[in-house]
């Protein structure tokens, strides 16, 4: 049974960096045979929704999209050091075990390279914590690593081997 996918950016931006990102390992899932793919932008959510300030139908419709996934794609761009408050909200509405049995990618793009282990000290905690299995790859690019919003190669590599990597765990799991 195909398994499928699930992306979530974690960036306000319209022309995001960590979206592409997301984009691309999305693709590159796909062509590793996984299932049909959705990406959200958690930014297009309604924000009451988003702070637990009422029940939102779109909100709860997203949290039912990343429990029914066998994959979790999650982009952000690092701000203050870590993940984005966009992320952590979502991330705060879902059940405790939202991601057991599934298969987690970090994602981030930073303005240098000083923030790198963001991906394996914030991200990594924060998708382990609701139970993900994580690749070892993580993908973390900074803003001088794209041109015209195009990744360099180095980037779309990491991206490859995290794909190959979420769908050998993800065919474990189902097996
Ligand atoms: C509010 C804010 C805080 C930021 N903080 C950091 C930071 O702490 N470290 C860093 O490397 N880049 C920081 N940046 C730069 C962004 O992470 C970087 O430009 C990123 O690629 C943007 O991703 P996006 O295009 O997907 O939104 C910050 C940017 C903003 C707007």
């Amino acid at each position: 049974m195909s398994t499928p996918v699930i992306g979530l950016s974690g960036s306000p931006n319209t022309s995001s960096r960590s979206r592409a990102l997301l984009e691309l390992t999305l693709a590159a899932l796909e062509r590793q045979g996984t299932g049909p793919s959705r990406l959200i932008d958690l930014a297009k959510l309604p924000s009451d929704g988003l702070l637990g300030r009422r029940k939102d139908s779109d909100v709860a419709e997203a949290i039912q999209s990343v429990l029914d996934a066998g994959i979790v794609v999650v982009s952000t761009p690092i701000y203050r050091a870590t993940y984005s408050g966009l992320l952590k909200v979502f991330f705060d509405l879902l059940p405790q075990d939202a991601l057991t049995r599934k298969v987690a990618i970090p994602i981030a793009t930073g303005g240098g390279s000083g923030h790198l282990l963001a991906v394996d000290h914030g991200l990594r905690p924060l998708l382990a914590s609701v139970g993900a299995l994580v690749v070892a790859t993580g993908v973390y690019g900074t803003d001088a690593q794209f041109r015209a919003g195009v990744p360099e190669p180095a980037l779309v590599e990491r991206i490859e081997r995290a794909a190959l990597e979420a769908a050998s765990l993800a065919a474990g799991v189902a097996a």
